[in-house]
């Protein structure tokens, strides 16, 4: 099967990673613990940290029986150079992955940077782009670190803005000339959804410190979100006058777009569009450079509303976003019976029963790439913006079968019909950077914080209970990524 070469001859086909999925290395050359740290998956609403009631602050209490697979991740701090070999081999034209914000600044709220920190991200960086491969950076993949959460309450507080001004421009002013694309926080519109590891916010001071942290008020966590939003502003101008070449784009778990209404009944439809707009508001202010009607209703009705200083409106309005980077796991089903709960891939609303292929047990998210063609086409009516997939892919639980292969059939399957349908959004007029893989190497799940989830071409071997030599293994999805990457997605055949 191939598809007609609808892709242009720049199309940046490649990977995606997170500092804190890969990296581990978690308190090496002066970083310090960011709020991923200490979770074992972002999913899990209990951090293990407790309220020191003399001190007035959040302590880290992390269990010691527990495997925080994290802290050593997949030991990329260490083995980097290796692995973007491999990947170059399989022709990545583009590598995202995340700076961690603890290893420049270990608090967050330092004067100078960590000079051990930039060197690393020297070393990586250049190394990338001696295998000509695009650097996409993230600046906070659910990375703010902990003390700002311990001593400031996080996000909340306006004088993160300040800290992350300082962090963004250090990094903008190292990285010039050398990263054109940029993203400042992964997945903002995870912030309701998971405020303390997506909004970097916790409940400060502790009023019921057994409570968990997603208890936060509405109006905390719209005040979080609005520092957020000025602080993307402020980067994105901080950006434009150190390099007029780069770009700066909003990132948002776009598989929520892909929400289908159960039926015609209109309270369906109606709320499946509130239920987009969960997720748009992100887009909308980043992109439009407004906050849209209907969150001042929220407000309104609500009494929700975060203060908003003087020249934040005027910042959000000049700053807006130069592409969309986004998401898409899958799909899901909208109905007004039905609680909308939501993990990493996006809402578990009803089953779809025209949708009959599934990801592998125990995950079993609905495969829908046409869903993709339906965000990528709703995202270009909406914005007219460069679309830019920066995460797609499929966690199967695998490993080497007796002759030492892994035979990934499933996830060369996923993406075959995920390009096809990225293929056929092109041609319905949406302008397209790239497509990144997700974990085009396994990597610690952010959802669940296991092994076992694994999402790469590349197996690495680690195990949940935190055994494993950390070897790195070809799976058959390897060569097969490198043939589309070869023939610009014009062969799809899986040959295996
Ligand atoms: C996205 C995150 O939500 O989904 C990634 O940006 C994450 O960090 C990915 O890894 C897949 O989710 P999970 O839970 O399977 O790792």
């Amino acid at each position: 099967m191939t598809t007609t070469n609808v892709f242009p001859e720049n199309f940046l086909w490649g990977g995606a990673v997170a500092a804190n999925q890969v990296e581990g290395a978690w308190l090496e050359d002066g970083k310090l613990p960011n709020v991923t740290d200490t979770l074992i998956g972002i999913m899990n609403t209990k951090p293990s940290i407790s309220w020191n009631e003399e001190q007035g602050i959040w302590e880290l209490n992390l269990e010691k029986d527990r495997a925080f697979l994290s802290h050593e991740a997949v030991d990329f701090y260490h083995r980097f150079e290796a692995d973007i070999k491999l990947m170059s081999e399989m022709g990545l034209k583009a590598f995202r992955t995340s700076i961690s914000w603890g290893r420049i600044f270990p608090r967050g709220d330092e004067e100078t940077p960590n000079e051990a920190g930039l060197a690393f991200y020297d070393r990586l960086i250049d190394t990338l782009l001696n295998y000509q491969m695009e650097p996409v950076i993230t600046l906070s993949h659910y990375e703010t670190p902990f003390a700002l959460l311990a001593e400031y309450g996080g996000w909340q507080n306006r004088q993160l803005i300040e800290f992350f001004d300082r962090y963004a421009s250090i990094i903008f002013d190292r990285y010039k000339g050398k990263v054109k694309y940029w993203m400042t926080f992964n997945e903002i519109n995870n912030a309701f959804r998971m405020p303390y590891a997506a909004a970097g916010v916790i409940k400060f001071p502790a009023t019921d410190p057994n409570e968990p942290i997603t208890t936060l008020t509405k109006k905390e966590i719209y005040q979080a979100v609005h520092h957020l939003f000025v602080a993307n502003a402020l980067a994105t101008k901080r950006m434009q006058a150190t390099d007029p070449d780069a770009l700066m784009g909003v990132m948002c778990s776009f598989s929520s777009l892909a929400t289908y209404p159960i039926d015609c009944n209109p309270a369906n439809v109606f709320g499946a569009l509130e239920f987009k707009r969960n997720s748009y508001l992100f887009s909308d202010v980043m992109c439009r450079g407004h906050y849209p009607g209907y969150v001042k209703r929220i407000w309104r009705e609500e009494d929700c509303a975060p203060e908003i200083a003087d020249g934040d409106l005027a910042l959000l309005a000049d700053y807006t976003s130069d592409y969309i980077a986004f998401s898409y796991y899958r799909s899901t089903v909208f109905s007004v019976d039905a609680e909308m709960r939501v993990d990493t891939g996006g809402a578990k609303g009803f089953d779809n029963p025209f949708l009959t292929e599934k990801a592998p047990e125990p995950w079993n998210w609905p495969i829908d790439p046409l869903g993709l063609r339906y965000v990528m086409n709703e995202l270009t009516d909406r914005y007219e913006l460069p679309l830019f997939i920066v995460e797609n892919g499929l966690g199967i639980d695998e490993g080497p079968d007796e002759n030492g292969q892994i035979l990934d059939t499933e996830r060369a399957r996923y993406l075959k019909m995920h390009i096809e349908e990225m293929a056929e959004a092109i041609q319905d007029g949406c302008d397209v950077i790239g497509y990144l893989w997700w974990g085009p190497i396994d990597i610690v799940s952010a959802g669940t914080g296991e092994m076992k989830k694994r999402y790469g071409f590349i197996y690495v071997d680690r195990h949940n209970d935190g055994s494993g030599s950390f070897d790195r293994l070809k799976k058959a999805s390897f060569d097969y990524y490198k043939q589309i990457i070869d023939t610009n997605g014009l062969d799809l055949t899986i040959n295996f």
